[in-house]
């Protein structure tokens, strides 16, 4: 079959519509945050039940995402976490933390999940320094895309042995595509996608749903 833009255009419709059932908490989630000034640039659906799914398969006790938005994502995985489980959700606007947590409450998953406002890269190294070395079952990465190498170095040394790395917009966003070889968010995500690909710690592949979402599982 070859592959053009129509139809790549169509399986991804095709994939959302097929596998992007969500309750009705979750689909009006983001109208509500586009309409107090939130960007709409949340993961689909099918993507959000790929991350719960991947939750669920680890011991699913401790996740880290980086980018919160409006709680979309964090819900998602919030939901594949064990009993016991926490996700630890980083977001660098106050308002878009203030929405989340609403939205965290509302969906019933608050009990486990701690916001961190501030940006990614400097609550990383404090929470680095709180937790036990190789304890983070998943990792979302989600946040500014020219930092997602510097992510790496960061989460790496967290990542538990059958732990994951999951990086949305590993193929491209709105704005870029891996095809575009001079933009710098293509050029970081690009670099990033090749550390983990050659991680010699880590199996990695990328499931092209919407933008791209990186799964890299620690396997030593
Ligand atoms: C693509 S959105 C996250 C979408 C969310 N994961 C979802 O799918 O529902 C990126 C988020 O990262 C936040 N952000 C931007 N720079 C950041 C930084 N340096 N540290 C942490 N969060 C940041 C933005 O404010 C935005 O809310």
């Amino acid at each position: 079959m070859d592959m053009n833009r129509q139809r790549w255009a169509y399986i991804q419709e095709y994939s959302r519509e097929v596998f992007g059932r969500q309750d009705a908490h979750l689909a009006g989630l983001m109208d509500e945050a586009v309409e107090i000034g939130l960007p709409n640039i949340a993961v689909s659906a099918d993507v959000g039940r790929l991350l719960m799914i991947l939750t669920s398969m680890t011991r699913g006790q401790l996740a880290i995402e980086l980018g919160t938005l409006g709680g979309y994502s964090g819900i998602w995985i919030a939901r594949g976490l064990k009993p016991g489980g926490r996700l630890v959700t980083i977001e660098r606007e106050p308002a878009h933390a203030d929405f989340a947590k609403v939205q965290f409450e509302r969906a019933g998953v608050d009990d486990r999940i701690e916001m961190r406002c501030g940006a990614a890269l400097d609550v990383l190294p404090k929470l680095a320094q709180e937790l036990d070395p190789n304890s983070v079952d998943v990792v979302f990465i989600d946040a500014v895309k020219t930092e997602y190498p510097d992510y790496w170095e960061m989460v790496r040394p967290m990542i538990a042995t059958g732990g994951l790395v999951l990086a949305d917009n590993v193929l491209g966003s709105g704005s870029w595509s891996i095809e575009d070889e001079a933009d710098l968010q293509r050029l970081a995500v690009d670099r990033f996608n090749r550390l983990v690909a050659d991680d010699p710690d880590f199996e990695a592949v990328v499931v092209p749903l919407r933008n791209g979402v990186l799964v890299g599982r620690r396997i030593n």
